[in-house]
Parts: structure tokens; sequence; C-alpha cells
């Protein structure tokens, strides 16, 4: 395209849409006028400007100011990956045209109330308690919360003692403060290395250390009564079971876990969630079932933050509901390799 015929173009469009058009691509785009936007805009580097082509003659789009994900426009989701279809997907991601930041960002808001309704992998993980250990490995946002809340809620109604321990003093904090609402605060009580409240509650909140130091004191008999009627023990970002320093601590935990009580583990990014399961399996009195899926509730959107302050989508799709099968985004490509020319060449000079 001619400078000529782009800035008839673009010298149609509203200022609002010149706006949008250059946002990622020009710096500070939002303090110039028109006159000056085009002129930035005819500057711009060959292939910044024929992406900002494509757009330019790309016809007008929904609204981004649409309050529910649900409603808005969803043109450029990768292709579901098929079987062996890793390939298949780079393909599909590669025809498509690549995304703008603006569209990166369209839709993003409340969604509208909707009635609830568990998902079916939520009352598998709970009915599954009645006689296994659960593993629930899915993404994040996916309502893993519920299932602990469920399960804690049958195993109180059971005068049962109930577990919840997570790998963070904040985490346990704030999950005290949601199961008090939830339960009542005489229902519940909390441990960690900074807080001792209601200690004899039947439902108590501790990070995973405090459970793990509880275990070791009964396996060398001094049996804490709690542990008599413990029917339930809720891991949350049960993950840490790799980690090299902390990892121990989750390892016992489970091994030294009372028989009569059931685990559940709850994570969104357990890397072999299936080797973790048959370990289970061996070595606690009863199977444990897992639960591992990657469809993402909420769907992920990925930018590449320059440090000159550009935003550009990371990927040439927009939504990633799965994870796999995306390929860069041109634009970030060229600041990626940018950036890195850039640093590196610094890095020699020195
Ligand atoms: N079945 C459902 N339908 C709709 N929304 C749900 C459902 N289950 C849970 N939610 C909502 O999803 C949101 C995220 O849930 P939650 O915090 O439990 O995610 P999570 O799986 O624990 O994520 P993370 O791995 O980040 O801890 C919450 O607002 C919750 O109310
Ligand atoms: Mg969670």
């Amino acid at each position: 395209m001619t400078n000529e015929e782009l800035t008839g173009l673009l010298q149609a469009l509203p200022l609002r849409q010149l706006h949008d058009l250059t946002r990622g691509r020009v710096h500070r785009h939002f303090r110039l006028g028109k006159r000056r936007l085009i002129e930035v805009i005819l500057s711009l580097p060959p292939e910044s400007r024929s992406l900002l082509e494509v757009d330019v003659l790309k016809p007008k789009r929904q609204s981004p100011h649409q309050p529910s994900l649900e409603n808005s426009p969803q043109p450029f989701v990768a292709k579901p990956t098929q079987k062996k279809g890793r390939g298949k997907a780079k393909l599909s991601a590669s025809l498509e045209p690549p995304i703008t930041v603006s569209e990166l960002l369209d839709g993003l808001g409340v969604p509208t109330a909707q009635p609830f309704h568990a998902d079916p992998w939520q009352i598998e993980a709970i009915s599954k308690l009645a006689t296994n250990d659960v593993i629930a490995s899915v993404p994040t946002g996916s309502g893993k919360t519920y299932v602990a809340i469920e399960a804690t809620r049958r195993a109180l109604e059971q005068d049962q003692t109930v577990i919840y321990t997570s790998p963070l003093k904040a985490l346990s904090n704030t999950k005290y403060m949601e199961f008090s609402q939830l339960f009542g605060a005489d229902r519940v009580g909390i441990l960690t290395g900074d807080r001792k409240d209601n200690a004899q509650a039947p439902l108590l909140i501790m990070t995973t250390e405090i459970l793990r130091n509880l275990l070791y004191d009964a396996a060398s008999g001094q049996i804490d009564v709690r542990l008599n009627t413990l029917g339930l023990v809720i891991l949350d970002e049960s993950q840490y079971l790799a980690d090299p320093e902390r990892g121990v601590v989750w390892e016992e935990t489970i091994i030294f876990c009372p028989s009569q009580a059931r685990l559940l583990l709850l994570s969104a990014s357990i890397g072999n969630p299936q080797d973790l399961s048959s370990w289970l399996t061996s070595i606690r009195a009863v199977p444990c079932h897992l639960i591992h899926h990657q469809n993402r509730s909420v769907p992920l959107r990925a930018g590449y933050l320059h440090p000159d302050g550009v935003m550009v989508p990371f990927f040439r799709t927009r939504d990633i509901t799965k994870g796999r099968g995306f390929t860069f985004h041109p634009e970030t490509k060229r600041l990626l390799a940018q950036y890195e020319g850039e640093t590196l060449g610094h890095r020699n000079r020195r």
C-alpha cells in the first residue's frame, strides 16, 4: 500500500479508532493528535506497518466494551489439538491473521451472573472421596475450592475433623476467613507459624509444615485427639510436592496421614499426576482416583511487554484454552529479537 493510499484510509477513521490501531505499536500514541499519529504510522518499520495495514482493511468489529466474555467475538481461538495433531494446530494458527492489542483485551469485564451448576469433574471428585483418595489436577480458575468446600461440608456433617493445608501463611489466613464465613467462626481454627486460634475446632487450617509436625508427634506416640476423628485432609497447591526444598514436607505428610482419613490433593500444575496417583495407591489404604484435564474455564490471554513500554499480544491467537499449539505473534518475535539484540550487545560491550 502506498503512503497516499494508507493516509487516505487513516484520515477517514475516527481518532479513537486510530488510537486503537496504534496501541502497542506506537509509544505514547495517546498523546498524539490525528495528523502526528498518521505521520508516525507512515514511518513505522515495514513489518509493523504491514500488520497495521491488515488491521485497517479488516471490517470493523463488535464494540470492545462488551461486558461478558461469552458474548465477545472469538474468531481467532485455536482449533482444539487433535490426537497427534500438534502440527495441525500450529498450521491452523499460522494461517490465522495476527491479532492486535485491542483484540487481545476485547471482551474483558465482569461476566453476567448465572445460576451455579457444579461441573461434572467437581461432582465426580466429591463423590469419589467417599471411597478413595482424590487428586484434582485441573487448570487454574477451574473451581477446586468448591470441591474442597463441599467435601469439608460432608465430613463435618459426619462429625469428622477436617484439616486444610496450604503452602503459604497468607493463603492459610485467607482460607481461614473464607471458611469461617462459610462454616461459622466457632467451627474453624488456624495453626500457622504466626497464629494459633481455636485450635480444637473441627475444621483446622494450617500450613503443610504444621500438619507434618503434628503427624511426626503422633508417629512418636504423642497422639493428638483430633487425629482420631480425622476424616479429610486437603492439600491445596500440592504441586509443592515437586519443590526441591519443601517437597519432602508434602511427601512425609502423605506418608504419615492416618489411614482412615481421605486425602484430597488439589493443584493446577502437577507435571506427572498419573505417577503421583499410582504412588498414592501403592502406599495408602484406599486407591487414589485421579481427575485430570486441561480445559481452561477461564481462557488465558498472554501479552508481551517490551521494556520500552510497548505491549503486543504474545501469540497470534487470542485465547489459550489448552496450552499447546500456539505460535508467537510476529511483532512479539521482532520485539523480543530487538530486546535480545540490545541486551546482548550491551553485555558484549561491557
Ligand atoms: N462450576 C462452576 N461454574 C462457574 N463458576 C465456578 C464453578 N466452580 C467454581 N467457580 C468459580 O470459579 C472461580 C475460581 O475458582 P477457584 O478459586 O476455586 O479456582 P481454583 O481451581 O482453586 O484455581 P487456582 O488453581 O488458581 O487456585 C471462583 O470465582 C468460583 O466461584
Ligand atoms: Mg485454588
